[in-house]
């Protein structure tokens, strides 16, 4: 009797890299432990299903290219278009990451409907829920539309004979760990069905011009699950977040071939549904204790958009040799590089001291401008005396204490005005820069010494 034999091979489950026997490091990418038995993927029929025509492709003058470039289409949901890169590209596959419970098919449901109200014919598969459950919380979003197909299936196939009846102009796929294409034979959410569904769906949104949504589980780490190919494939990947609590969730690009990655969305998760948060900076200053020391308001810009951030330091006496530097929202080897600059430029003696860094809402500032406000806070802190409550600040501090010009001090400038701010410590090197009279006054400083004497209230 002839002897059957599972073909299985191993997968590096971090760049999709097969080799026939295990590994403990992947040979491509160099990654530990990452290599996963599979079994080996034979297309049924002997026919790649990516390749659709025989006719050889040629290579063409890029001054002859017709380029029918088609105007973005706006969503209708502000923060979702802004991250997106000022709206949705037709053909262009979105990956949209989060946790579990997070809101991504909500999110995605919204974004279905003000997609479908717009006119375009929407298919949203969920290979999660069944279709009355999506209808139930589409009726709580009041998320009814007549351009809104619903389908609940995890077969790949049936899905793709489906867009080829429907023709739809956007699919959302809820979500790629669940759904399976029956060609291969190893189970959804393995290594080589997620790389060959989404291959299958990529390959569908640029032949038949269809913008795609697909949903993608993250591990613990907080990496979407699957090999890390995944999202070289794609065109943008989105990662959807929360702050550890609370209602508020930021939408943040993470790649983006058609746009920057900067951007970031803000959305507060409601009774009945995901409401957009259009003013940040009111957000991320709702709490903001007044009068206490270690707390200063930084004027960051965040992609395309301008807003108010609260630093918040600690520093207090350490018991340790080594002095810890903690941070959340900044990153820490500049907050290091602030403190020693600090110590040595403004006489702040922190070698003593533990250090503790926050941004308040749970945003991220990594833009040099916001080492001012980073070195405002800590000095606040260990003087015990509080930044002026009217005042925002912006600025680059070199190694020798100097404070550097920033770009867009202008915008920045704008919205803290828009805000009721009345004083702005600002570089001296940006003065030529600033042309729009505004109603703050402008505090020039050269050195972050300087700038530490202007903010401080006296006590
Ligand atoms: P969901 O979109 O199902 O999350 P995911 O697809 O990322 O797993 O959202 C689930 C959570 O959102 C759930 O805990 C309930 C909450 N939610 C609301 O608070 N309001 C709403 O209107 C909806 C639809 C969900
Ligand atoms: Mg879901």
């Amino acid at each position: 009797m002839a002897k059957i034999k599972h073909e299985t091979h191993f997968i590096c489950t971090s760049c999709g890299n097969s080799q026939p026997r295990w590994m403990g490091k992947c040979p491509a990418c160099h990654a530990w432990n990452s290599l996963i038995e599979e079994p080996r993927v034979v297309f049924k029929g002997g026919k790649n299903p990516l390749q659709t025509s025989n006719e050889p492709s040629h290579a063409m003058r890029i001054t002859e290219i017709n380029t029918k470039e088609s105007p973005r289409h706006q969503v209708g949901i502000k923060e979702f278009d802004r991250v997106l890169g000022g709206g949705l590209v037709f053909g262009s596959v979105i990956l949209l990451g989060g946790e579990p419970g997070i809101g991504k098919s909500t999110l995605l449901l919204t974004n279905a409907f003000h997609v479908a109200k717009s006119g375009l014919k929407v298919l949203y598969v969920s290979a999660e829920e069944s279709i009355s459950q999506i209808k139930m919380t589409a009726q709580r979003l009041s998320a009814l539309q007549d351009n809104l197909y619903l389908m609940a299936e995890t077969n790949l196939s049936l899905v793709l004979l489906e867009i080829d009846r429907l023709k739809p102009q956007v699919l959302i796929l809820d979500s790629v760990q669940t759904i399976y294409a029956p060609e291969l034979d190893s189970i959804s959410g393995s290594v080589s069905q997620i790389r060959e569904v989404t291959a299958q769906l990529v390959h569908r949104a640029k032949s038949e011009n269809m913008t795609t949504f697909l949903v993608g589980h993250v591990t613990k780490e907080g990496n979407i699950a699957g090999p890390r190919l995944l999202e070289h494939m794609v065109d943008t990947v989105l990662y959807f977040e929360s702050t550890r609590t609370g209602p508020y969730r930021f939408l943040r690009a993470h790649k983006n071939r058609f746009g920057s990655t900067n951007e970031i969305g803000i959305f507060e998760m409601r009774q009945n549904g995901l409401e957009e948060v259009l003013n940040p900076s009111e957000f991320f200053l709702a709490e903001r204790p007044l009068g206490k020391p270690g707390s200063a308001v930084a004027a960051a810009i965040e992609g395309t958009r301008s807003m108010l951030v609260e630093v918040q330091a600690l520093c207090i006496p350490s018991f340790f040799g080594n002095p810890r530097r903690t941070t959340v929202g900044i990153d820490q080897t500049r907050c290091a590089i602030l403190a020693a600059v600090l110590e040595k430029h403004a006489e702040l003696v922190l070698s003593g001291q533990d250090l503790f860094v926050n941004v308040a809402g749970g945003t991220n500032l990594f833009e040099p401008a916001s080492d001012l406000p980073v070195a405002l806070a800590i000095a606040s802190s260990l003087m015990n005396r509080p930044v002026n409550t009217s005042l925002v600040c912006f600025g680059e501090i070199g190694l020798s204490g100097e404070l550097r010009a920033v770009h867009r001090s202008d915008a920045r400038l704008i919205e803290a005005e828009r805000l009721g701010f009345k004083k702005a410590i600002i570089p001296k090197s940006n003065k030529a820069q600033l042309l729009n009279p505004l109603h703050i006054e402008f505090l020039f400083a050269s050195t972050v010494e300087e700038a530490i004497q202007l903010a401080l209230e006296e006590l």
